[in-house]
């Protein structure tokens, strides 16, 4: 990769094998965005502006009525002089005053990566690997500096982000700092987004883009389950395979805003970054703010290739710690089978059964904390329940793990329920007005974690379960979103910074924690995936996906979530049948393959199966463990979409391309249907594939170009799974 600057032209690339990002100074103080997108040699302004003198344009140099920047093509705009579109920045001044002219001001170009401090991002191993560019915008007047970072890998990626200095005396106030802001030269695109709510998180949806704006967004306190933090920009027609796609993802978990905006001339402009709602960051003299990181995507090969670049970066350059190169290990979770009803006994003729399944960990969910009998109290108080373990969590942890199962346990550590010593000792630690007594969600508040005291409380109650080292996970679930933002903490002139600080807070915790238990894995959860995003994975390595756990409608939730996060990040469980959520019954089967499309777990009570489900089981814990390499850390390809099809398909290949498994669901059973042909995504052409169960031998090319006809199954929810090797 490389990043040159062109003197003559005042034009900044940077590039790669894949991929060019061009940006140009404009009369010496804006910055223009020129071109994201497959690689070129070299900018010679082939787009040019068409500059004539437009109505209502203002015009920022008095002398040239052609020029205006509502017009540009821009790389990060202010608000209130003449580009009238979404601004990416807004100040206010002592004075009320909210103009700004930040401009350019020179450049660094730097071999590696700038990291936005405090706050999740992608990692380099070596200063190899990226390069990365600087550019200086500066308010002369009120002496303030915006320094802009790009860093180009070698992958079809590009990340920003943005820093804001306080050169000046006074303080200031940031309205609105976004982490990027593209416009580009065509309105000729669809906008996919992902959005749901809880249990139905990650739908897709995508409508062509025409006069107007899409813009998605959280006001919640976390990324939520309504809204993902990404945007993708499709050439219209784009399939799995074909069409170029930009698609953009925050690394944050916070409030978030995005928009995709139609500008008068036929231009297209696209931003990311923390939602301005309710944020105001009071900035002093000499110090510094920055802001998320976004990661900028570009596929010429459809969707399935912008995933493919999401997944590789994700997997292995978000996501930390020891977890990222290993297997991750079958669990059981006591969840659905047990909820709040715990006890030592319980848990350990679970762990017996699970053993004799084959099953690695034992997770005990919520429920094991002192008073913990409904979703009504306890929260806080990070100390075992002595009716339910007598004995202590740490002696039962020693016994499971004597009967050869890892054991984790779940803790919400940022809230805290009225009925608790937490509460009792430190009412003022939670997040409220201070008019109103704070709105209640499932009972609970939330832990104000802009304190740097509260954090300090969690790190050590969490450290005091951990440290004896018998609990080996942690499910970190968070339950309840933010309301009646402010802090008995922070001043006056900060309350508008208490979101963001809280996520601050937040990844302070986490940092501490994962640094002092390395082996410990962690997987977050917010009732399933209402946290699912690519902060909360620097720091855990995988998520739970929905608290739906219905095979059917886990089909769409986990499509959607593979847009952008790799198999190896989702937890997917096989749970009990009528479901807890959706009252369906599926096979155990379905269930299984479904689930095995992810990491896979059992959140049901094994005591009430027959032994026949034990033994299907145990078998199919036995296959996944000799596939669970391929899931986790082959290729994914989606092969059918579940959201406009009567049916989901998707194949794994191994690193080494030997192993092969294909998988697919027919929803509803139909008596006249065409019988469904799906073609296989992925193989080498030229070599032949045995189908491992029924020994038959196919040509990749078949596989891929023919494809394979799914045998008539009549009935609904049908699963086929098969696996082939490689010759
Ligand atoms: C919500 C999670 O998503 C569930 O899996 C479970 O852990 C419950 N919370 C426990 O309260």
């Amino acid at each position: 990769m490389q990043i040159s600057f062109e003197e003559e032209q005042q034009v900044f690339h940077l590039y790669n094998d894949k991929i060019s990002y061009v940006i140009q100074v404009e009369k010496q103080r804006y910055l223009k965005h020129c071109y994201y997108g497959k690689r070129i040699k070299r900018w010679h302004s082939g787009i040019k502006d068409y500059y004539y003198d437009r109505g209502f344009c203002a015009n920022p140099i008095a002398e040239d009525r052609t020029f205006s920047l509502d017009t540009q093509l821009r790389e990060f705009p202010e608000s209130g002089q003449g580009d009238f579109r979404s601004p990416a920045y807004e100040l206010e001044d002592r004075n009320g005053d909210k103009n700004a002219r930040f401009f350019y001001n020179g450049y660094r170009i730097l071999s590696g990566k700038i990291a936005p401090d405090g706050l999740p991002h992608v990692y380099t191993d070596a200063d190899t690997e990226a390069m990365t560019l600087e550019i200086t915008l500066q308010d002369k007047v009120r002496n303030q500096r915006i320094l802009l970072y790009y860093t180009i890998y070698e992958d079809a990626v590009v990340t920003r982000f943005a820093k804001w200095i306080n050169d000046g005396t006074e303080p200031i106030e940031i309205c609105r700092f976004l982490s990027m802001n593209m416009d580009l030269p065509t309105q000729e695109y669809d906008v996919l987004t992902l959005s749901g709510a809880h249990t139905e998180e990650k739908n897709v949806y995508r409508r062509p883009l025409c006069a107007d704006s899409v813009t998605i967004e959280s006001s919640r306190g976390t990324s939520s389950p309504q809204a993902t933090p990404f945007i993708g920009l499709l050439s219209p027609g784009t399939t799995e395979e074909q069409g170029e796609v930009l698609g953009v993802n925050l690394i944050y978990s916070g409030n978030f805003y995005g928009c995709v905006q139609c500008g008068q001339y036929g231009t297209t402009r696209v931003q990311l970054g923390i939602n301005p709602f309710q944020f105001c960051w009071n900035l002093k003299p000499k110090e510094q703010f920055d802001t998320p990181e976004a990661v900028l995507v570009y596929s010429q090969e459809g969707l399935g290739g912008m995933s493919a670049i999401f997944h590789r970066l994700y997997r292995k350059r978000v996501c930390r710690g020891k977890f990222r190169d290993q297997e991750r290990p079958v669990l059981l979770n006591s969840w659905e089978g047990m909820y709040f009803a715990l006890s030592e006994e319980k848990l350990l003729g679970l762990a017996d059964e699970a053993v004799k399944a084959g099953i690695e960990l034992l997770v005990m969910d919520d429920g094991w904390f002192r008073g913990r009998n409904s979703d009504t109290t306890s929260l806080g108080d990070w100390v075992e329940d002595k009716e339910k373990f007598p004995n202590g969590i740490q002696d039962l942890a020693k016994k499971v793990r004597e009967k050869g199962l890892e054991f984790g346990i779940w803790f919400e550590p940022e809230m805290i329920s009225y009925e608790s010593e937490l509460y009792k000792q430190h009412s003022d630690w939670v997040i409220k007005s201070h008019c109103y007594s704070p709105i209640q969600s499932r009972n609970q508040l939330v832990l104000d974690l802009s304190n740097p005291k509260v954090c300090e409380y969690l790190t050590e109650a969490i450290s005091e379960i951990l440290k004896d080292g018998n609990i080996t996970y942690v499910k970190w679930d968070m339950n309840r979103h933010l309301t009646d933002l402010g802090s008995t903490f922070l001043d006056r002139e900060s309350q508008g910074e208490l979101s963001h600080r809280y996520v601050l807070g937040l990844y302070s915790i986490l940092e501490q924690l994962t640094e002092s238990f390395p082996d410990v894995l962690f997987e977050g959860c917010s009732s399933g995936g209402g946290r699912f995003d690519a902060g909360m994975l620097y720091y855990m390595p995988q998520t739970w996906t929905s608290d739906n756990t219905d095979a059917v409608c886990r089909l769409k939730i986990q499509h959607g979530t593979s847009l952008l996060f790799p198999s190896i990040s989702m937890g997917a469980h096989v749970s009990a049948v009528p479901n807890h959520q959706v009252g369906r019954t599926t096979s155990l089967e379905t269930r299984y393959l479904v689930a095995a499309a992810g990491n896979l777990g059992y959140e049901l009570d094994l005591k009430k199966l027959s032994q026949g489900e034990l033994e299907q089981i145990k078998k199919q814990i036995v296959q996944y463990k000799r596939l669970r390499r391929t899931v986790q850390f082959g290729e994914y390809y989606r092969l059918a979409d579940p959201f406009t099809e009567n049916q989901a398909a998707w194949n794994f290949v191994s690193e080494d391309g030997k192993q092969v498994i294909f998988s697919h669901v027919q929803i509803l059973a139909r008596s006249a249907y065409r019988i469904p042909t799906l073609r296989l995504r992925g193989l080498d052409p030229k070599a032949e594939y045995k189908n491992t169960e029924t020994k038959e031998v196919f040509g990749g090319d078949e596989l891929m170009y023919a494809g394979i006809t799914i045998p008539r199954v009549r009935q609904d929810f049908s699963g086929t799974m098969i696996v082939f090797e490689k010759i």
